[in-house]
């Protein structure tokens, strides 16, 4: 799928946000190797605490339909900021788990596109190996 789509898709995904109490919409699209892929917005709660980011939406749809780090190609998160969005430190530490390291994340708004990945947005990642 081309990027643009992909960023096209994000915000679409974005019009769905529930963020009453930030006003601050996100959307992430979750490609999956095989074309398939997951939308994600931002969800608030009146307690705060309770948000779930759009990157994590996303990331979890895809895992609750039975998809694997292996299996996704690109995750894409957009807002309508003024700067592009950078993922939050939770979603930093739930990414590390779920997505390969190298596995482009693509970061945009309406003006510019940044592509990362996880081991550039959170080096010296605390991980399931440091349990062993
Ligand atoms: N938010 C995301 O959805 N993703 C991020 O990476 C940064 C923050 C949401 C959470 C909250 O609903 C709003 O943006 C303001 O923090």
């Amino acid at each position: 799928m081309k990027q643009e789509k992909l960023i096209e898709l994000a915000f679409k995904a974005a019009d769905n946000a529930y963020c009453q109490y930030s006003n601050y919409k996100v959307g992430a699209c979750c490609l999956c190797k095989d074309g398939n892929y997951f939308l994600g917005a931002n969800i608030e709660n009146a307690s705060y605490g309770a948000t779930n980011c759009a990157e994590r939406s996303a990331i979890f749809a895809a895992y609750s339909n039975g998809y694997r780090k292996n299996d996704i190609e690109a995750l894409c998160i957009v807002t309508y900021g003024k700067r592009i969005g950078s993922p939050c430190g939770i979603c930093r530490q739930v990414l590390a788990e779920l997505i390969n390291q190298d596995t482009p994340i693509i970061l945009a708004n309406k003006e510019e596109v940044l592509i990362t990945n996880i081991s550039e947005l959170l080096p010296m990642q605390f991980s399931k190996e440091d349990l062993e």
